[in-house]
């Protein structure tokens, strides 16, 4: 989880890696159902719009709101993340999201397109950006760890959302937009298990810092989907990993699978499973490659009972690389506004005029089209804000 530092909302990290007797399974999420962008290609792009000023070092919310003015496609998310739940009071206070829509498949070769929700059993609790100016800024890791040390444990109901794939082609609603969510009346919540965090770390950076979550750890049963973010998720993370901490970074021990571990790609720096030290499980002098003529010495061979259903490519994978005019930016957007309560819509817009008042009249005006496609009332209670 990432800390929250500073007053300004920031999406916070959730993680959770499931250790299988087939794999490591890791859910690498955020406290928001929702993303900024439906194409990854925006990514770098989003993310240099929310870092500080690249002369000043200072935070830049004239950037923030110029990018966000320019890019519809982020109203969903920008509401969310303005709103009274944009500031968690601690990490043990806040919901998790898969936000992508997954997938589970059975042996039967059906697949089903799953959305991954984890409830706090603690409640939500949320700060004022006034409340979190005054927060040391280390707060919600003390909080977190120090409920831990007291037997406290934090938990969180784990919920899924589930799509029969044929659903999925004639649904009004994009199922692998990740800028949007699956109405609850429309797939609701079905619980299957409960997430306790009952253990902190004994070293920090053999356990955290070394630590490499990557949507593309998936186990037999557990799949991706079309949506273009999570396939680029997929690729980037282990990119990452190999960078940040080696080409072996899977066998660091915080993430190594439980179960051995058989295939080809092997060897190279830093690679920790030693015969030396009476690790067995390093593939020693055996093949490097396959096909090869020795499966009956024992070499790992592809295993059928556990290959995914393939995986439909219909209209262009649904998601086409975007041209966003076309697309429907307002409406959940909209919606979610809509069930706010008085107290929080002006909170939203308050939040909200703190840092559109930072940017130039051009912005503010293409914002406020914006949020009066969502609401008219959205628009005048941000208009009335700013004055
Ligand atoms: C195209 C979109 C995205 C790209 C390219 C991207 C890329 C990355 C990279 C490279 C890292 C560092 C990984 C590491 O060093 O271990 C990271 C961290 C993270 N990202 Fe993303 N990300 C994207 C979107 C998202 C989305 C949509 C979510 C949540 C739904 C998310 C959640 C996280 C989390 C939880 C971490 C922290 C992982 C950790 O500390 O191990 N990211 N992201």
């Amino acid at each position: 989880m990432q800390q929250a530092s500073a007053a300004l909302p920031k999406c916070k990290c959730v993680l959770t890696a499931t250790k299988t007797n087939e794999g490591n399974w890791d859910l690498v999420g955020n406290n928001t159902p929702v993303f900024f962008i439906r194409d990854p290609s925006k990514f770098p792009d989003f993310i240099h719009s929310q870092k500080k000023n690249p002369k000043t070092n200072l935070p830049d919310p004239e950037a923030m709101f110029e990018y966000w003015a320019n890019h519809p496609q982020s109203l969903h998310q920008m509401t969310i993340l303005m709103s009274d739940r944009g500031i968690p009071c601690s990490y043990r206070h806040m919901n998790g999201y898969g936000s992508h829509t997954l997938s589970l498949w059975n042996s039967k070769g059906e697949r089903f397109w799953v959305k991954w929700h984890l409830k706090t059993n603690q409640g939500i609790e949320t700060l004022t950006n006034e409340e979190a100016a005054k927060k040391p800024a280390f707060g919600a890791q003390k909080d977190l760890v120090e409920a831990i040390e007291k037997s406290e444990f934090p938990s969180w109901s784990v919920k899924i959302q589930i799509m029969p794939e044929e659903k999925a082609k004639d649904y009004p609603i994009n199922p692998f937009d990740l800028t949007k969510i699956w109405p609850h009346q429309d797939f609701p919540l079905i619980e299957i298990g409960q997430l306790e965090l009952n253990r902190n770390v004994e070293n920090y950076f053999a356990e955290t810092e070394q630590a490499a979550f990557s949507p593309s750890n998936l186990v037999p049963g557990i799949g991706a989907s079309p949506d273009k973010v999570l396939q680029a998720r997929l690729l980037m993370y282990p990119d990452a990993h190999r960078y940040r901490l080696g080409t072996n970074a899977n066998q660091l021990p915080v993430n190594a699978p439980k179960c051995p571990v058989n295939h080809y790609q092997r060897d190279g720096a830093m690679a920790g499973m030693c015969p030396a030290h009476g690790d067995t499980n390093n593939q020693g002098e055996s093949v490097t490659f396959y096909p090869n003529d020795r499966v009956n010495e024992g070499a790992p061979v592809p295993d059928p009972s556990i290959v995914e259903p393939p995986m439909p490519l219909i209209e262009e994978a649904w998601v086409k690389a975007y041209d966003t005019k076309d697309e429907d930016n307002f409406t959940q957007a909209g919606d979610l506004y809509r069930i706010m309560t008085d107290d929080q819509k002006d909170q939203l817009a308050g939040n909200i005029a703190e840092g559109l008042s930072q940017a130039n009249g051009h912005i503010q005006k293409r914002m406020l089209e914006q949020f009066n496609s969502a609401d008219p009332d959205y628009k005048d209670r941000v208009q009335d804000t700013l004055r």
